[in-house]
């Protein structure tokens, strides 16, 4: 009974600072925008040319005429710029849980969004427009023809409000612009709703514009900065009113059509030449995530199986919940709740990284938790006996003698799990986390490529899962030739 007890308490206390510590300790990491000159920039790098990526002497850049205007405003704050691009329905809640200090891009001052965030004097006015194929322009020669239509809008847009204005319409919201054309280019839809310095960019032979949508659907530009930040606010409108004054947005409008990347038609060979350095890192990241996720999601998973299997039936209850909720819960879900939930909630910021760390862990501790307890429960009940009549202790039996027999029967589906997670690793880069994955969809966006940018991450991921299985297959036989002897 003692022994019993001394050991819940061990495993207790281990897994409150596993808990506690390790969250903390990855949480330090995070950036602290009050004490160090950074101003946090939130963006969605889609909008040519309000903000977009570029590869400039062979390096990924996010340019455009609101970067230059958040250059503008750093420099008058004299601060660093720091940029995070991501899905455009992602600023609001980056902006009030404090991810980001300001929102530049192309954001609409809307009375909804008012309710949430402040925002700046207005900076650009653009008006709407609807992006048809070429073949298709004469059907759509007013709104009233888009009745019924399969429309692309951008998710959490006011062209999402636009569309759902339209009786009928069956809308399409997607995180990013490119991935609306791409969609109007393969017929999945029928028309997009977007602004018209922004469509001017992907006009070609094969896409055009069609109807203009009514004027008093134009649309303001204004930089969004969180409620109460008036110290910011008064600053942002400073910097507005000094560039306007100088006439500089304009020259910044045009130097950014100028920039806008022309269409570049490359093979899958090329594309893998020219970006290599980013799929580079994406593995780097990806290993990373994926390594970091199998040793604490290990830990987990041990500590776990032990509650299931203690005496004590508390724990085997806590074990017990804990992989029945995660199993049953998607990742995407548990990815959400630790990146946004906890900073909306309890304003733990977490990196990407470090959610995607955690949360990773979290997951595959439920599979691994199941897959130690088939292999201790699979060592045969006599190794245990036998051990006790020697005169060993539960625990001495455990350790010398269970547990090196059962993790050598588990060792495959342990490998199994880490070639799991590295494929299950490409959904943390929905939060900006860049691994392969998000890599891909960068270059995606750059080359306005749909296929040979994912093809080429589908090539590495496998490449990575198949060496991994070959070093496997070797470690299992090298343990069960030691077995022989
Ligand atoms: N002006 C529109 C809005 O506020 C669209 C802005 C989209 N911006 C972007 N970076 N994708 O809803």
């Amino acid at each position: 009974m003692k022994l019993i007890s001394r050991y819940t308490m061990m495993l207790l206390t281990f897994v409150v600072l596993l808990t506690t510590a390790v969250p903390v300790a990855l949480a330090s990491g995070t950036t602290d925008n009050s004490s160090s000159k950074k101003l946090v920039l939130g963006t969605s790098a889609d909008f040519a040319p309000y903000e977009f990526h570029k590869v400039i002497d062979g390096k990924d850049e996010i340019v455009g005429f609101d970067i230059e205007i958040a250059k503008e405003i750093a420099k008058d704050l004299g601060a660093e710029l720091v940029i995070e691009d991501m899905g455009f329905d992602g600023l609001l809640p980056a902006l009030q849980s404090g991810r980001v200090d300001l929102v530049i891009s192309g954001m609409t001052p809307t009375d909804e969004r008012k309710q949430s965030i402040d925002f700046s004097d207005t900076y650009y006015k653009s008006k709407q427009v609807i992006m048809v194929r070429n073949v298709d322009k004469d059907k759509y020669p007013t709104m009233a023809e888009l009745e019924n239509a399969k429309i692309g809008v951008q998710k959490g847009s006011i062209q999402e409000t636009i569309g759902q204005k339209i009786p009928g319409a069956k809308l399409t919201a997607l995180d990013k612009i490119s991935d609306i054309v791409l969609q109007l280019q393969t017929k999945r839809i029928d028309a997009a709703i977007v602004e018209d310095t922004v469509a001017a960019g992907y006009l070609d032979d094969i896409i055009g514009l069609a109807a203009a949508v009514p004027d008093e659907e134009q649309a303001e530009a204004a930089v969004g900065i969180r409620k109460g930040n008036t110290e910011l606010l008064s600053a942002v409108n400073g910097t507005l009113e000094r560039l306007k004054s100088e006439d500089k947005i304009n020259q910044m409008v045009t130097d950014a059509s100028l920039l806008m990347a022309g269409k570049v038609d490359k093979n899958i060979f090329e594309i893998f030449w020219e970006y290599k350095s980013f799929y580079a890192t994406g593995v780097g990241y990806t290993l990373l995530l994926s390594a970091l996720g199998v040793i604490f999601g290990v830990i987990i998973g041990l500590i776990i199986c032990l509650f299931r299997l203690h005496d004590v039936a508390i724990l085997r209850w806590i074990g017990t919940a804990y992989v029945e909720v995660i199993r049953g819960t998607p990742m995407l879900v548990q990815l959400m709740i630790i990146y946004y939930g906890f900073s909306l909630s309890f304003g733990i910021n977490f990196t990407a990284l470090q959610a995607g760390i955690i949360t990773l862990s979290i997951n595959s501790g439920a599979y691994l938790a199941e897959i130690f307890r088939a292999g201790i429960q699979g060592v045969d009940r006599g190794q245990l006996e036998a051990a006790r009549s020697l005169g060993m202790g539960r625990g001495a039996a455990m350790r010398y003698i269970i547990l090196p027999q059962a993790f050598k029967a588990v060792l495959p589906a342990i490998g199994n799990e880490f070639i799991t997670i590295i494929k299950e690793s490409s959904i943390i880069s929905v939060i900006g986390m860049v691994d392969i994955m998000y890599q891909a969809s960068v270059v995606k966006n750059i080359t306005y490529q749909g296929l040979n940018p994912f093809l080429i991450a589908a090539a590495i991921y496998f490449v990575l899962t198949f060496i991994l299985s070959k070093l496997l297959g070797r470690l299992e036989r090298k343990l069960s030739a030691s077995d022989r002897r």
